[in-house]
């Protein structure tokens, strides 16, 4: 699966702008940052994992266990520094305020993330000097290769498709330090939009001057100028007219490309195949079977057993690598050495990267294992990481652990166990929930098919039982990995696009749940 918009292949690593503070009275603010916090909690505590690899443990383990689902009330949850990720960034330059307005009144228009290009070396007053020829702005306006050093990074530069950037105009051109900000990030397949301020000068060619300094790719929006004293609502009608939107944000499902976009910047396919408990034939041909009918996603993992099959139906099947979304997952006994289990899947698989790896659930060193993911994802191995029955709590303490925002949790949810609490939450951190036992799991598949709501609806739409279970699915921004050795079944499974439910129908479809956890974590 392609990167959408930019080509960029690492994951984001996540750090906040600590550039220095005193630039003025102003507060830098880099909002985009969820998960940087380095002192933090133990570990998650449920769900230690076995020393052996396993089949996924049986329903009869599900007693003797504790459920890592309780949500904790309001007040012990700390959400503060996690926050959803916009995909429009607002990076401004100001020496005096005036551009800074602006482009605040621009970030709260737009619900973008804001950040402020700080000088190293702040600017004072003698520096801004425009009538003394020796001052340093007017020095460096005459430079062309003056670069003024900037304090701080925008972390995760890879997450914004869209990029508004506002200066002041200095002699008819954007400060140097402008410069300095397009040179330090790759802006390929990004749109960029300038603005300026200035006290009497149009934006001239001070936009178009910068674009030799980006990518061919990426695309420049013709820029505008605002003086002194613009409106919130002068603003707003600009904004308007250019016609862009937060959408196809991270998270929201796109029912026409049947994709949605990961924080992380890749598109993952929103329905799937699951292929635990397939033996090795099964799986090669039930992969085989998927990618055939038009199916793209396949979750495997290390426990299955299966992920050489996996590797080998894709390197065989002709389908572009590019286009097949593969899961992968470490489990506890790997986390101690995570780095090598990460390469020993590549070999075992025959990839050459994996688009998703996850850990597969809580257990001692899952910090660390985390960690090796985002090593390996800087260096391509992988191309986003995750996590698997992490739940309210497990994240809460999880996340200002680690640098780099999980893209997916991967947990159990059917209609009997719906996760309505849980999913929303994930899903307001800017991940992505995808469910396991969509079906609700090998010995529990005929209850539910059989279930008489679900065949009602069904009837009413002349599709199967099981479409139903995993439309209401995608309908909640819940993406499906169904289970099956069976080519019917998988063709059936990917047929989902033909009718959607009412919200009547979703409602009735969420009055099934009964907390009824079919396995154990
Ligand atoms: N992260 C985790 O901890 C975790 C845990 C469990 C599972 N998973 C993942 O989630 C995937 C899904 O779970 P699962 O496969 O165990 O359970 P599932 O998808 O809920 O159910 C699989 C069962 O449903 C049947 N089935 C599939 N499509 C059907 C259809 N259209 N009509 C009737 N029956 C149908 C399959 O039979 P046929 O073979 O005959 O089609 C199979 O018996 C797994 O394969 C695995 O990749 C992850
Ligand atoms: C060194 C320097 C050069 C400037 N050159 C121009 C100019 O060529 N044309 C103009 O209209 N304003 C010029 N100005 C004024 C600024 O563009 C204007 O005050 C701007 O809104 C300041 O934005 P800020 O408060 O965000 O720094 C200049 C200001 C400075 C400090």
């Amino acid at each position: 699966m392609k990167k959408r918009g930019f080509d960029k292949k690492r994951l984001p690593k996540r750090s906040a702008n600590l550039g220095d503070m005193d630039f003025g009275t102003r507060m830098k603010r880099v909002i985009a940052c969820f998960c940087v916090l380095l002192t933090a909690p133990g570990l998650a505590a449920c769900g230690k994992g076995a020393q052996v690899p396993q089949p996924e443990p049986s329903a009869a383990l599900q007693t003797t266990l504790e459920l890592p689902t309780e949500i904790p009330d309001d007040d012990t949850l700390d959400t503060s520094n996690m926050k959803k990720q916009s995909t429009i960034l607002v990076a401004y330059f100001s020496a005096s305020g005036t551009t800074e307005k602006i482009a605040q009144y621009a970030a709260d228009i737009l619900e973008a993330d804001i950040y402020e290009i700080v000088p190293e070396t702040p600017y004072t007053q003698e520096d801004l000097d425009y009538n003394n020829s020796s001052s340093r702005a007017n020095r460096e306006q005459s430079d062309p290769s003056a670069r003024p050093a900037i304090s701080g990074e925008v972390g995760d530069m890879q997450n914004y498709d869209t990029v508004f950037l506002a200066y002041p105009i200095w002699h008819g051109q954007a400060p140097r330090i402008i410069s300095t900000f397009l040179e330090s990030y790759d802006f390929s397949g990004k749109t960029i939009v300038p603005f300026c301020t200035s006290h009497s000068s149009g934006i001239g060619s001070s936009d178009t001057n910068l674009h030799s300094l980006c990518p061919d790719t990426a695309a420049w929006r013709p820029g505008e100028r605002f003086p002194a004293g613009t409106t919130k609502e002068s603003v707003k009608e600009w904004i308007d007219n250019l016609d862009i939107s937060a959408e196809n944000t991270v998270g929201s499902f796109d029912f026409e490309t049947k994709t949605v976009l990961l924080n992380s910047g890749y598109e993952m396919p929103i329905m799937g195949l699951g292929t635990y408990s397939l033996s090795d034939e099964e799986c090669a041909r039930s992969v085989s079977a998927l990618l055939e009918a038009g199916g793209r996603l396949i979750d495997t993992a290390y426990m299955y057993h299966n992920e050489a099959a996996v590797g080998k139906a894709i390197r065989e099947s002709g389908v572009p690598r590019d286009e097949i979304f593969v899961i992968t997952k470490l489990y506890p006994n790997q986390f101690a050495n995570a780095a090598e289990a990460i390469d020993e899947a590549l070999q075992r698989m025959g990839l050459t990267y994996i688009d998703l790896m996850l850990l597969h659930h809580p257990g001692e060193n899952d910090v660390h294992a985390y960690k090796a993911m985002e090593q390996a994802a800087a260096d391509g191995k992988i191309r986003s990481a995750g996590l698997s029955n992490w739940y309210v709590e497990e994240l809460t303490e999880f996340l200002p652990q680690v640098t780099v925002t999980p893209a997916l949790v991967q947990n159990e949810i059917h209609p009997y166990y719906q996760e309505n609490d849980v999913i929303p939450f994930i899903q307001d951190l800017g991940i992505v929930v995808q469910g396991w036992y969509p079906l609700g799991g090998r010995g529990h598949t005929s209850e539910l098919l059989g279930d008489e709501t679900i065949s009602e609806i069904a009837a009413a739409h002349d599709v199967s039982s099981a479409q139903v279970i995993l439309r209401w699915n995608l309908q909640k921004g819940v993406g499906v990995i169904p289970g099956s050795g069976n080519p019917e079944h998988i063709r059936e499974n990917l047929d989902l696009f033909g009718f959607s439910l009412s919200e009547e129908e979703m409602e009735r479809m969420n009055a099934l749940d009964r907390g009824e956890k079919h396995d154990w974590y």
